[in-house]
């Protein structure tokens, strides 16, 4: 790596692109050519500008839009760099050299992929400041000591304490901090109740399409696990009886009502009421996912199923911070009653004794100290616009050929497409473009029908990468075929 470089860099044609989109097409096909290099300083925004007789704003947008995309680092008070991860191209002529051989490093050297997710968060909004406090408190504040020693394998008493206060005022829990369980992440609480709920070899319900890493939790808990189709309206509860009718093992359902994942629909309250009625005629526990309660757009709050049931009801409420924060770092949580969340304890013991003490003290100061609150009234906000972004971007570029209804929360829109027209085909293309979008048939259970459907996140992308996604789609899309 080397000193900031006054290197020339031209400004290709605008073709009707944004001028700052030129310019970061300029700046890509430098790299591809290997002019620029993995670690090379790009120049400063100031002189690039002044050089190219644009506005610096311009500039500083084209480096922006290249850092989140992967081709360029931003590197604080040391300036802007290819980013070190990117494949060497070499010099042009090396390249073709290469290509004519086929050899492995041509075949890799591929532009960095942009992915509309399963409905990840942006984790550029967080509030880095004030997470950077919060962990600098849980490892010199008075708690630190305690949190480096061994403790309770349900977690932080400050995090069960402050979460039992934010699900009570939030959701209508009312859970003590004995009764909540921190995990790492909610994949780790999918795990814990299936084996709390269940022995080896019985079956829990689960809705197709519907989410496969939770599959996996429960099959490695050595469950069985049997699908139940989802239909406009969710979970279809018709079928839920037919096969708790019919299967003896049946113990356990697992379902997320908020938002159905992945088709976004929120169970209606008379289903509702009917899952717990069957639930307790045939004596089946219910695993409630609510991963991502924090987001509701339009209409009144839906409270969690959890908070409607009566006492003999075995319900574990499941949640995850990885929606608000990000999938990274890694808190979930479950509720259930004493003896069933003992069981739970009991196991995670077994696996991982407890979790991380000082990660889970610096996320309860962010609750108590408001900063959660506030950041998810912002996620909130831009969340909206991006869902209205992406839905008016889709129906503009595809009504023609794929519908969708808008997600009222949650967020990742179903786009439904009409008959004929393949999901996989049009993913493994848009893939072949560097566009990374999830079709329906990794939702599928089993060998049912995958629907013909893309999941697609909107709340991670800019309206910017929002803007480029979708060209990619279109591009690889049933039209150009
Ligand atoms: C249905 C569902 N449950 C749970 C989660 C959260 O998992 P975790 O808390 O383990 O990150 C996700 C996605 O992140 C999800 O889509």
């Amino acid at each position: 790596m080397g000193r900031r470089k006054d290197i020339a860099i031209e400004l290709g044609a605008e073709d009707g692109r944004p001028v700052f989109l030129a310019l970061a097409a300029s700046i890509t096909s430098e790299i591809e050519r290997g002019r620029l290099k993995p670690g090379d300083p790009l120049p400063g925004t100031r002189a690039l500008a002044r050089s190219l007789k644009l506005n610096r704003n311009t500039v500083d947008a084209a480096y922006h839009e290249l850092t989140m995309q992967g081709w360029l680092a931003a590197e604080p008070s040391r300036g802007t760099f290819v980013a070190h991860d990117l494949p060497d191209f070499g010099p042009a002529q090396t390249r073709r050299g290469i290509a004519s051989k086929a050899s492995p490093a041509a075949a890799t050297a591929r532009r960095p992929m942009l992915r509309l997710s399963d409905g990840a968060p942006d984790a550029r909004l967080l509030p880095a400041a004030e997470f950077a406090r919060a962990f600098r408190n849980a490892l010199a504040g008075p708690s630190f000591l305690t949190a480096c020693a061994h403790g309770d394998p349900r977690g932080s008493p400050m995090l069960r304490e402050a979460l039992a206060a934010h699900l009570k005022e939030e959701r209508g829990l009312t859970a003590a901090p004995d009764d909540i369980l921190v995990a790492r992440g909610s994949q780790m609480a999918l795990f814990l109740a299936a084996s709390a709920v269940l022995s080896s070899g019985q079956a829990i319900a689960v809705e197709t399409p519907g989410y496969p890493l939770a599959w996996a939790a429960f099959r490695a808990a050595g469950a069985r696990v049997v699908g139940v189709p989802v239909d406009g309206g969710g979970l279809d509860i018709d079928a839920l009886q037919r096969l708790a009718e019919r299967e003896k093992g049946l113990k356990a359902v697992y379902l997320t009502p908020h938002h159905q994942y992945p088709t976004t629909v929120t169970l209606g309250a008379a289903r509702r009421l009917r899952l717990l009625d069957l639930a307790r005629r045939f004596g089946l526990a219910i695993i409630e996912d609510d991963y991502d309660h924090e987001y509701r757009f339009d209409g009144r709050p839906v409270l969690p199923m959890a908070a409607r049931a009566a006492a003999d009801h075995r319900i574990v409420y499941v949640g995850s911070l990885s929606k608000l924060l990000a999938p990274g770092i890694r808190v979930g949580y479950a509720v259930a009653e004493r003896g069933l969340l003992q069981r739970m304890a009991d196991r995670r013991e077994a696996i991982d004794r407890q979790g991380d003490l000082p990660l889970e003290n610096a996320i309860a100061g962010l609750i108590l100290d408001g900063t959660l609150r506030r950041h998810g009234r912002k996620a909130r906000r831009v969340y909206q616009a991006r869902r209205d972004h992406l839905a008016g971007l889709l129906n503009e570029r595809f009504g023609d050929v794929a519908s969708f209804a808008l997600p009222a929360g949650g967020l990742a829109i179903w786009l439904q497409l009409d008959g004929g027209v393949s999901a996989e085909t049009w993913a493994a293309r848009a893939e072949g473009l560097g566009l990374a979008i999830l079709p329906g048939i990794r939702f599928a259970l089993d060998a049912t029908r995958p629907p013909e459907a893309f999941r697609l996140g909107f709340a991670s992308l800019s309206e910017a990468e929002h803007v480029r996604a979708v060209d990619l789609m279109a591009r690889a899309g049933p039209a150009q075929e």
